[in-house]
């Protein structure tokens, strides 16, 4: 809740305004000489200042100026009686936000207070952009103070120095890795190596021969013996990203590893002994594969020891500006604390629904960064498909007559979204993918069967 401090010597002022204010959802604070206003304005967290120009002792005047010197961002209206035009003229050079002549109408005072306060969140955030450059709101380089976040940091903090495995898991380009490289180098293993390995990116013997390696001749084209990530990552940790796509020859493979941590290299029979602390990561689906048989609930209970979920991007937006921060000191430190957002561009960052997350943030802000053409970062900077998701609707009566079964109504609202996806992705089926929050297999799937391209 926003906090308005209304200042006026004429307490009946005081009442109305109260009265008309708190029932627009602020918290009113009144005061009914500019001395203690001052204070007030030291000691609680205000938004808003709205006070009477004429007071006896110290007036508006002062009030305003003694107040943009404790916090040049604060918002100050000026009421001022009909006839002191001269007046509001002066306040406004002196950065008034706003005046308004009394008697007003309460609609008036309603409009520009919120334009005020408005104008105070905007302030807010673009300052947030200057103090995220100091260390408050990371842990090592990962950004965030959302609750959640916190969560995490403390999870980080209470597994690195255990041996015990560790599932992360969370949607596309949520940290999953970085948060694995934030336990390794947190923990006692921090010297010594950390290695990953994509299980889902590799065909099944290939993968066999990265995780435990080959001897020499073992297969047509095992010209020299190779060790594995396993031996790699011997004394320091392993990371085992999309661990869910492991092919259930494997699974029992690397089963066994994890009780015994021993293995023989492929096509070897000595027994190589190693001390690897294991990380996994999946995305939140991978209880699903258990249930369904798809993956090995042993397993799934070894990687599980313990789980650290990461929330997807729209659940923490308040960390929204302390990513673009952090991302605008990665790509131009030189420019950090320069730049600033439009409102309308915060806008749409606080609705965007962000299904590639973090990643996807860090890489609208990169390409802002080379589009903006002077320190302010505009719509224009911002890549098409986000203004057109936010902006555009569809047309429901258009695409499923009344009468249509809802199955075939879904199936056509489902057509629609796809085709709209791959409009604004210039046909990417990747890229349409990621703006609706679904694997690239799905949508090659549906491109297909719905006879699209
Ligand atoms: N909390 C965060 N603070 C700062 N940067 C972050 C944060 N989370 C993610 N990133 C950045 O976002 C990008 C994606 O993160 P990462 O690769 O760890 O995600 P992931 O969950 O492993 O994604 P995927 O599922 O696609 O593999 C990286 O550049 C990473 O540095
Ligand atoms: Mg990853």
């Amino acid at each position: 809740m926003e906090t308005v401090l209304i200042v006026d010597d004429e307490k009946n002022y005081l009442i109305i305004l109260e009265a008309l204010l708190s029932s627009e959802g602020y918290e009113i604070i009144t005061e009914d000489n500019a001395i203690n206003a001052l204070r007030l304005i030291k000691e609680e967290n205000l938004d808003l200042i709205v006070t009477d120009m004429k007071m006896p002792r110290v007036s508006g005047m002062t009030l305003l100026e003694e107040a943009k010197k404790i916090d040049p961002d604060l918002p100050v209206i000026i009421m001022t009686a009909y006839g002191t035009i001269e007046m509001a003229v002066e306040a406004m050079k002196k950065r008034a936000y706003d005046y308004i002549t009394k008697p007003f109408r309460n609609e008036e005072l309603k409009i520009t207070i919120k334009k005020a306060l408005e104008f105070r969140r905007l302030k807010k955030e673009n300052r947030l952009l200057t103090e995220a450059l100091s260390d408050r709101y990371k842990y090592g380089n990962i950004i965030g103070k959302s609750n959640s976040m916190i969560k995490v940091y403390e999870m980080i903090e209470k597994v690195s120095n255990s041996k015990a495995s560790v599932m992360i898991t969370g949607a596309s380009g949520t940290g999953k890795e970085l948060i694995a490289k934030a336990i390794h180098y947190n923990s006692a293993r921090k010297n010594k190596p950390f290695i990953s390995i994509n299980c889902g990116a590799l065909a099944e013997t290939l993968l066999e021969s990265e995780l435990f390696g080959h001897e020499r001749g073992s297969f047509t084209g095992a010209i020299a013996t190779k060790k594995g990530r396993f031996e790699l990552a011997d004394t320091g940790t392993l990371f085992l990203d999309e661990v869910g796509e492991m092919p259930p020859s494997l699974q029992v493979k690397l089963l066994r590893v994890l009780q015994e941590m021993e293995f023989e290299r492929v096509g070897g029979t000595k027994t190589i002994k190693i001390d690897v602390r294991i990380l996994a990561a999946s995305n939140r689906k991978l209880r699903n594969s258990v249930d369904k048989g798809a993956f090995r609930e042993d397993l799934f209970y070894r990687l599980n020891v313990v789980q650290i979920d990461l929330p997807p991007l729209v659940e923490r937006s308040e960390d929204i500006p302390y990513l673009v921060a952090h991302f605008i000191e990665k790509y131009q430190p030189s420019k950090a604390g320069t730049i600033e957002l439009t409102p309308d561009v915060w806008k749409c960052l606080y609705s965007h629904r962000w299904p590639g997350n973090i990643r996807e943030l860090e890489n609208i802000i990169e390409r802002a960064l080379v589009m903006r053409s002077n320190d302010t970062i505009t719509l224009n900077d911002l890549p098409e498909y986000m203004l057109k998701s936010n902006n555009e609707k569809i047309d429901l009566e258009k695409i499923v007559p009344a009468n249509m079964p809802l199955e075939d109504a879904l199936e056509q609202i489902e057509k629609k979204l796809i085709l709209r996806a791959l409009e604004y992705s210039n046909n990417v089926q990747a890229k349409a993918a990621m703006m609706l929050g679904i694997s690239r297999h799905l949508m090659h799937y549906k491109v297909k069967k719905f006879g699209l391209l």
